[in-house]
């Protein structure tokens, strides 16, 4: 996926959403424990399923200067303490060849993990077995650190900042996400996509290569996000409360998390595919 073709991919969404479960709304979020005003998109679901939320803020300079971070928060559902979830975002928007980033519940802490794909296949780590795959002097790996979490019985949220997110390179492809204005334009558009699973991975406490989970069966989508509603003055400030390393606890290269996860032969068939609309 290249970011030029986002005008393209987004008139297409625009006629896609057509019979949706959730509508994905824009709003501002001031996150209690941060203080952090956040660029919000959510949805409260419907019937008890499919809410979600994520808000995220750029720094002051990102429509002159194009970012290489942002602070992110996500808010997923758990159906209940067992029923734990996943969810996830797509930077740049597209499932294939994105860089994703996960996050589910697992013993009161979230737990996180960059994932990449080239096609609708089970993502495996970002970077390869080894995890060094996705690092070069113009591509430095995503560096994950967190702000704040909660998980409750019914939700888990994480306040994150994710550093070099906006470009990435693994093997031979490379893609870069730009948030400042293009000669000529009036805005900047970010794409970014969702997804969320009711049913949490099968090994919860191997965020690894061998973490394994299923289709996101309780929502997904695009949209496109105005940089303009994201920059904000106290973003180096806020950078100063991502004192947190990520996945306290988990042990991915214990005897336990090292068979590798490998996905079907075939992309697994959605199974309950639900719609979403988006809002502009
Ligand atoms: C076992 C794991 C997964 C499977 C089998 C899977 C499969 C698929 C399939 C088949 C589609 C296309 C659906 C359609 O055409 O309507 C899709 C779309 C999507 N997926 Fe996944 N997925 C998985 C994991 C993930 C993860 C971890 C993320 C993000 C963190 C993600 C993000 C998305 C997004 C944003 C879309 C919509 C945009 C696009 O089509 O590229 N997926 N997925």
């Amino acid at each position: 996926m290249v970011f030029s073709r986002k005008s393209a991919m987004l008139a297409a969404l625009a006629t896609a959403a057509v019979a949706q479960d959730f509508t994905l709304s824009p709003s501002t979020f001031v996150d209690a424990p941060t203080g952090i005003n956040f660029s919000t998109w959510s949805t409260p679901g419907i019937n008890g399923t499919g809410a979600f939320s994520f808000g995220f803020v750029l720094p002051e300079d990102a429509l002159q200067k194009d970012a290489t971070e942002y602070i992110g928060r996500l808010q997923c559902q758990s159906t209940n303490a067992s029923v734990t979830g996943w969810c996830g975002i797509a930077h740049g928007g597209h499932m294939p060849s994105d860089l994703l980033l996960m996050a589910w519940p697992y013993q009161g802490h979230v737990y996180t993990s960059f994932r990449w794909v080239e096609d609708y296949f089970l993502p495996g780590q970002f970077g390869g077995d080894s995890g060094t795959n996705g690092t070069s002097a113009a591509f430095p790996a995503p560096i994950l650190t967190i702000l704040n979490s909660t998980v409750t019985p019914s939700n888990y949220e994480v306040v994150y900042r994710c550093q070099n997110c906006f470009a990435w390179q693994q093997g031979t492809y490379n893609e870069t996400v730009h948030t400042a204005l293009a000669p000529g334009d009036a805005e900047s558009v970010l794409v970014l996509g969702y997804a969320q699973a009711t049913k949490g991975p099968t090994n919860p406490a191997c965020p690894g290569n061998s973490l394994n989970f299923g289709f996101h069966d309780n929502g997904y989508a695009q949209w496109g996000a105005p940089v303009n509603n994201a920059t904000r003055a106290s973003y180096a400030a806020w950078t100063k409360l991502a004192t947190q390393a990520p996945n306290a606890g988990a042990n991915a290269t214990s005897a336990s998390c090292q068979a590798k996860a490998v996905p079907s032969a075939a992309p697994s068939a959605p199974v309950a595919r639900r719609f979403v609309e988006v809002e502009w």
